[in-house]
């Protein structure tokens, strides 16, 4: 029996295309594994353990360097923190606002803090985000590579306070939900200072993303702050994380959501815009509510009203200071939002009905 030339050349077709698809296959696990950290490495020149410098980590990583170093493009930041709820708040004493040194545009964050030098694996660099850990039982050491992308962020994107000696602290202890933290915050005895009008002993909370996007639907779907965060981009015909690390509508919100959600890029920002809409209107009457509170109280030394207060703006400050417009859990920011505007008309109404009439 012999093969027609039509066989042979089907046969011949059917051993290309697996030849073909073979060569895609390995293709893709090599382009998989240079993105994978931890992989055996070759160094241009070798990073010391303590390197912050990340022109030094550059000369080794250029494209993720060159990518961190592509200043983002400024955006809109709707500041609505009223200045009258900080008097007598002096920020110099926050962390975050006095340690970057990089110039505008660029996220302070250094190649050290989030990569072990020597084997470019991920690890978290905040040994006082690690302790709060072990004190909530989990061992760094065993968390899943989805936990540990969360932790990276976490260590910065978390609220702080100042332990012993002025050294950073975590109030996780009980639970990221924000009574959970605002207890922690309480057991601490830490009054940040007190406010000049009402003499309520404050509370600041410090942009807690991680607490807010651990009680909302995305976090409960395994959805971690790299994956909006840090998309897949393009730098100089490479495909690597992006390392800029901004707000994702400063990025076509397509190549970070789109993996997950079929929605067009309009859709996607009008869901995004909206959430932020509804959002700043609960809180611009959480802070009209807290402002009239902490005028009321001014000739009213209540313990109480002023305990009552000092939790009503702690519970605004948590998703105040915490920036992304509710994004992260919008029902849960709503939640705090309106507790916030109830504490505060609480602590008014009390001391409104316990002075004289006029
Ligand atoms: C805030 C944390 C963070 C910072 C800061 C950071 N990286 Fe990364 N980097 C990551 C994450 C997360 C990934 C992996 C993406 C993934 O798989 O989720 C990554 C991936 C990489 C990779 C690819 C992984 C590999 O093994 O090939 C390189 C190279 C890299 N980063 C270099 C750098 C350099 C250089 C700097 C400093 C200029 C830097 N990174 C700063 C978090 C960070
Ligand atoms: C070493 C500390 C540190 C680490 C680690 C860190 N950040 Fe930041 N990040 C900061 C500070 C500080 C700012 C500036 C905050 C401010 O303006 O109050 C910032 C700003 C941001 C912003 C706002 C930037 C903008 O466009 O306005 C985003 C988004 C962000 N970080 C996301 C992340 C993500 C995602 C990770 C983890 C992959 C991460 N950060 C890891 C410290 C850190
Ligand atoms: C489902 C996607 C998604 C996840 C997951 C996510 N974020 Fe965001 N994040 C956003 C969006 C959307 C915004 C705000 C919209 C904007 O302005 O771009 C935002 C805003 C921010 C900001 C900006 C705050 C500012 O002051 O400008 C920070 C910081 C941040 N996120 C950190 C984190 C951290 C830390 C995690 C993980 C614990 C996380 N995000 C998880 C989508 C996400
Ligand atoms: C890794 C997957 C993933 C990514 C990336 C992701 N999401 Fe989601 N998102 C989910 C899942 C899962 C849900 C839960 C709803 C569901 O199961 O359909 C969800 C829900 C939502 C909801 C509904 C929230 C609610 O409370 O009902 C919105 C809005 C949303 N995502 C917007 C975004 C935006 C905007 C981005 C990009 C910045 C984004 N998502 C990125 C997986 C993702």
């Amino acid at each position: 029996m012999t093969l027609s030339n039509r066989a042979w050349f089907a046969l011949f077709l059917v051993a290309a295309l697996v030849a073909f698809g073979l060569g895609l296959l390995t293709m893709g696990l090599a382009g998989r594994q240079s993105e994978v950290p931890g992989g055996q490495r070759t160094f241009v020149t070798p990073i010391g353990d303590q390197e912050r410098d990340p022109a030094i980590w550059g000369i080794n990583f250029p494209l993720e360097y060159r990518n961190w170093r592509r200043p983002s493009p400024a955006l809109p930041t709707a500041s609505t923190a009223s200045a009258e709820l900080f008097s007598g708040y002096g920020f110099a004493r926050d962390f975050n606002r006095t340690r970057s040194g990089y110039p505008e545009g660029l996220h302070p964050a250094s190649c050290l803090d989030c990569h072990e030098p020597r084997s470019m694996k991920l690890r978290v660099g905040r040994k006082a985000f690690i302790d709060a850990l072990s004190r909530r039982g989990i061992e760094i050491a065993k968390a899943s590579d989805q936990d540990l992308r969360t932790y990276l962020c976490a260590q910065c994107h978390s609220t702080y306070a100042f332990g012993k000696d002025e050294a950073l602290d975590f109030p996780h202890e009980k639970g990221l939900k924000s009574e959970e933290v605002l207890k922690a915050l309480d057991a601490r005895q830490t009054a940040d200072w007190t406010h000049p009008g009402s003499g309520a002993p404050m509370l600041k909370l410090r942009g807690p993303s991680y607490e807010l996007w651990s009680q909302g639907i995305h976090a409960s779907r395994g959805v971690t702050c790299t994956d909006c965060h840090m998309p897949y981009v393009r730098e100089e015909g490479s495909r690597i994380a992006s390392h800029q690390l901004h707000r994702p509508l400063r990025n076509p919100l397509e190549a970070q959501c789109a993996p997950c959600h079929r929605w067009p890029e309009g859709e996607l920002k009008a869901r995004v815009q909206d959430i932020r809409a509804r959002h700043q209107e609960l809180e611009q009457r959480a802070e009209a509510a807290l402002v009239s509170a902490h005028r009321a109280m001014a000739h009213h030394p209540d313990p109480e009203a002023r305990r009552l207060l000092r939790q009503a703006q702690a519970h605004w400050d948590f998703v105040a200071s915490e920036g992304s417009g509710g994004f992260h859990a919008p029902q849960e920011a709503a939640r705090n939002l309106a507790l916030a505007i109830d504490l505060a008309r609480q602590a008014e109404l009390r001391v409104r009905s316990s002075s004289p009439a006029p």
